[in-house]
């Protein structure tokens, strides 16, 4: 069984990144495939309205220049997916937020593609606005049907400029670990692996 972790930072071995790391040590130990993906920093664009996706059910966005559909792909053939990104002016960076409206609308529109699928919000911040933007997250796996997992606390990890300081915020990492289990747990008990 898999777990897809999307990164929504620019940068590539941030905070964001760690906390997937330290998520992605206990999900394997716990026997479960985990597959990095990168959508911060990509092209990717935002939705464009046109509702084809509504007309064509094909299981695609129209837009097929960018990444998107690549990153659809992966998120279709996983059992769970944890949507990460650092905070930006108390939200999820663009790039995040593009992949979401047009993966919730693709799925929706093709009958509720991610429906009982598990889902886990993973924010990192310097200092504030960090609910915001894990609210932001939610919003997709509420209105599509899945199971969302949370820890011991907010999915959250405190980390500013230089990209590595989110390893000092032992909190956060430990409750990357219990995340893990908890993700785990669930997908044992749905049966999907
Ligand atoms: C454009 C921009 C906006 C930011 N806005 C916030 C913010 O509103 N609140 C906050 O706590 N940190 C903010 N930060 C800091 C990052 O969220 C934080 O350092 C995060 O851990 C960076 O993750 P990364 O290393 O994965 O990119 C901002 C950083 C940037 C570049």
């Amino acid at each position: 069984m898999k777990v897809i972790g999307i990164n929504g930072s620019p940068r590539r071995e941030g905070n964001t990144a760690k906390l997937l790391d330290a998520l992605f040590e206990t999900l394997q130990k716990e026997g479960i495939e985990t597959e990095l993906v990168q959508v911060g920093g990509t092209d990717i664009r935002g939705c464009l309205s046109c509702y084809a996706c509504i007309r064509n059910k094909d299981r695609q966005c129209s837009a097929k220049k960018d990444v998107f559909n690549a990153i659809f792909e992966k998120m279709l053939e996983a059992d769970g997916m944890v949507l990460a990104s650092p905070t930006y002016f108390a939200d999820i960076t663009p790039e995040l937020k593009a992949l979401i409206d047009r993966a919730g609308f693709v799925s929706r529109a093709n009958g509720g593609l991610f429906r009982h699928k598990v889902g886990a919000a993973v924010i990192s911040l310097r200092r504030g606005g960090g609910i915001h933007a894990y609210d932001s997250i939610n919003h997709l796996f509420q209105i599509c049907q899945m199971f969302i997992v949370g820890s011991s606390y907010w999915n959250l990890g405190f980390g500013g400029r230089e990209g590595n300081e989110v390893l000092n915020d032992q909190e956060g990492l430990n409750n990357m670990q219990d995340l893990g289990q908890s993700m785990a747990f669930l997908l044992g008990k749905l049966g999907t692996r």
